[in-house]
């Protein structure tokens, strides 16, 4: 069974559309009526404004909270005037810091638990069993219903393991970020029955121009004269084609679409009717390498 899309909110406030609460309230609810209810996002989103903003919506319409499942992570701490404290960007992953930033989480959100907390990027300094203690006391204390982590590698999730049960990990894949197929990271969530989730899933400035790398603008042309075919091919559109590219993956991956448009959103859902042959996932593979397989 393929994992609905997760929605991904990063850009639905001051880094991207700047939504009102209506209209946050608007595309949840258009979320809703197609099946999709799980919504993605981190503490420092919209330099840490995008939980509230989304929080907000759920105030003004009581009914949403309950049909819908939160994700947020913490544990970078962001350079920005909402944080004057903050003199470098740095990681945390303290006791105090992750009890402190659900805490907040939770009043943003103008709820009494998150759904899922993720580890956002592997702090070198993070200690696993005091990572353990502190989420098992979120979850005892039904502030928390489940784990996981972020941009970690191998290593970092089989130590972690080690003390927690890891439920979900969230990476960067796509027709034009491939490592997660053959870093062992895929393999391992097969292996231990965590979640694969994959944020920039339509291939992170895949579509803008401007890029001054020479290399990656060929790998960008390549890759989109491919997805152009198999949209073609299959009757469907670019974005879906990008999505049943990482369907076909047997981890079952829950891509974290990032879309403002509902629109795309739709395509998202509906990319997960496409059925790409092994044949035509190779020619992306292809066209993203720029050689054929061994
Ligand atoms: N865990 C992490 O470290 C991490 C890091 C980054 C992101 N994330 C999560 O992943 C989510 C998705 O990330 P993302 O936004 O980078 O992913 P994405 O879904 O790959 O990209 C979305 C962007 O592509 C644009 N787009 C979509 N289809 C397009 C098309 N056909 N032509 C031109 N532009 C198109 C969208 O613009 P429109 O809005 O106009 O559609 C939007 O700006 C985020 O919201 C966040 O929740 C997690």
């Amino acid at each position: 069974m393929k994992k609905y899309p997760i929605v991904g909110c990063m850009r639905w406030g001051v880094w991207g559309e700047n939504f009102t609460t209506k209209q946050y309230e608007t595309i949840i609810e258009q979320c809703l009526s197609i099946g999709l209810n799980i919504f993605d996002h981190a503490d420092i989103y919209g330099h840490y404004t995008t939980e509230a903003d989304f929080g907000q919506a759920l105030k003004n319409n009581s009914s949403l909270r309950q049909q819908i499942k939160l994700i947020t992570k913490c544990g970078i701490n962001m350079l920005t005037p909402n944080r004057p404290a903050h003199a470098i960007k740095s990681y945390n992953t303290s006791a105090e810091h992750i009890t402190i930033s659900v805490e907040n989480s939770l009043r943003n959100f103008n709820t009494d638990y998150i759904d899922t907390l993720l580890i956002h990027r592997p702090d070198l300094l993070l200690n696993p069993f005091e990572v353990a203690e502190t989420i098992t006391k979120l979850k005892t204390a039904g502030k928390l219903r489940s784990f996981g982590v972020s941009n970690f590698n191998t290593h970092q999730v089989a130590t972690l393991a080690k003390y927690i049960n890891i439920e979900h990990h969230q990476v960067e894949i796509s027709v034009n970020h491939m490592n997660a197929f053959d870093d062992g990271i895929l393999d391992q969530c097969q292996n231990m029955g965590i979640e694969a989730q994959s944020w920039s899933p339509l291939g992170n400035r895949l579509f803008s121009e401007g890029t001054e790398d020479a290399n990656k603008k060929d790998k960008n042309k390549r890759i989109l004269k491919i997805v152009h075919e198999l949209a073609d091919k299959y009757k469907t559109g670019v974005n879906e084609i990008l999505l049943a590219f990482l369907y076909i993956h047997p981890a079952k991956i829950a891509p974290v679409i990032g879309t403002t448009k509902y629109d795309r959103i739709v395509s998202a859902k509906n990319a997960m009717e496409i059925e790409l042959t092994r044949e035509d996932f190779y020619k992306l593979w292809q066209a993203s390498t720029g050689h054929e397989v061994a």
